[in-house]
């Protein structure tokens, strides 16, 4: 395990380096990255979304189909090869979590299979994971993790919780203000709330275990979005955080299992290029302003007035609700599965590249997964030509 001077973070028994890769959908973090992050001591994090991407054979399968139980089928097979392959690479070391997101359609079927091939967590955000309790009764030896990002969210989740005398194993407090991809704010002039602010979610939680009679070191509270130096993760350390979760981060490190195009796209964006939209999952989302991007934001207001229930576009019906299918005006107008997986395979015009706000700790450079760790462990910097 690397070394820190930071207190190390215990989920269930296990004791691992107090940084998160958080997961990142379609494919951005499959076995490689997850299995390098927790190979180093740390916690590796796989995006349950859509992985057949990733493997040849079972995309030939279903490439041209509309067959839903097929696609779902075969994504299965793909997510128990990437939780084996990230095992195998983490040798051991840290932990390996599942990222399934709550608006997914077959949310259900993602945990459990997670649970069954091994993971050592399940991570849910994109809505409340109220029944992820039952669906991992089976399986206790599975640290469960909520994301949420306000106190509102996190009081809802443990009273719920509580009631069928279950705890989260930690909480990712994401703050909806800087974070990449779907945020967890409802309307996109909320994602600058106060509220969100770590310091307040911080503060108004400890309180909460408080009077719910928790000690405050039974959840660890995980803090993500925006940060982007080892000072930073110093005091948000000093705050009560128990570990950081970063996203664009490892996104663009060699180990990241998109196309070195997507990382490009990622690490030379410039801040006026970032923008925030609703997505078709009916949440704001963060993205970089790619041609496609572009394009669609100027016809967006146009596409939501004559939205209509239509069919899925590709037959895999992959969202419980999506704006475009189910005709959903104040949602995003696009198949968000099409245009992440350009960007997973490296289509710069085309495709819809998730980033968070901030700068990066490296500039525009890609850097190892060691180094990155080891900058935010200790506050040296790697030598960058
Ligand atoms: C390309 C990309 C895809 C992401 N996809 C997901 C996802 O599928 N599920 C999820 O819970 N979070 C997702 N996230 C959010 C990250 O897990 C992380 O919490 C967030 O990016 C932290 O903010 P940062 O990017 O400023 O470090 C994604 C982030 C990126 C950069
Ligand atoms: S149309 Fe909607 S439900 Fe169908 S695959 Fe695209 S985003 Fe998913």
């Amino acid at each position: 395990m690397l070394k820190t001077a930071f207190r190390l973070l215990k989920i269930k028994e296990k004791i691992v380096l107090p940084i998160v890769q958080g997961g990142m959908g379609i494919g951005v973090s499959a076995h490689r990255l997850a299995g390098s992050v927790a190979r180093l001591g740390a916690v590796g994090t796989i995006s349950s979304v859509d992985l057949r991407r990733h493997h040849p054979d079972l995309m030939a399968q279903t490439e041209r189909s509309r067959d839903k139980a097929l696609i779902n089928a075969v994504n299965l097979t793909a997510l128990d090869r990437e939780i084996r392959a990230a095992k195998t690479l983490a040798n051991g070391h840290g932990m390996i979590a599942v990222n399934v997101m709550r608006a997914v359609a077959d949310y259900a079927a993602y945990v459990r299979q997670s649970c069954e091939s091994g993971a050592d967590a399940v991570v849910v955000g994109a809505g409340l994971p109220l029944d992820l309790p039952e669906l991992t009764a089976n399986y206790p030896d599975v640290a469960l993790i909520p994301i949420l990002s306000d106190a509102r969210g996190i009081s809802l989740v443990l009273k719920k919780w509580m009631r069928k005398n279950r705890l989260p194993d930690a909480i990712v407090i994401e703050s909806p203000r800087y974070a990449a991809g779907h945020l967890g704010a409802a309307r996109l002039e909320d994602v600058s709330d106060p509220r969100f602010a770590f310091k307040a979610v911080l503060e108004s939680t400890f309180e909460l275990l408080k009077e719910l009679g928790l000690e405050r070191e039974k959840i660890p509270l995980i803090v993500a979005g925006g940060i982007t130096s080892h000072e930073q993760m110093g005091e948000l350390m000093a705050l009560g955080a128990s570990a950081i979760q970063l996203g664009t981060p490892f996104a663009v490190t060699q180990e990241g299992d998109a196309h070195p195009n997507f990382k490009t796209v990622l690490a030379e964006a410039r801040p006026e290029d970032i923008v925030t939209f609703m997505s078709v999952a009916g949440l704001p989302a963060r993205a970089v302003r790619t041609p496609w991007l572009a394009r669609y934001l100027e016809k967006e207001a146009k596409l939501q007035k004559k939205a209509g229930v239509k069919q899925c576009t590709v037959g895999f019906d992959c969202l419980q609700q999506c704006g475009l299918r189910d005709g959903i005006g104040k949602a995003g107008q696009f198949c968000i599965d099409t245009q992440l997986a350009f960007a997973l395979n490296g289509d710069v015009k085309r495709g819809l590249f998730f980033r968070g706000s901030e700068s990066l700790p490296f500039g525009n450079a890609i850097r190892p997964v060691r180094e990155l760790l080891e900058y935010f462990l200790t506050g040296l910097r790697p030598i960058i030509a």
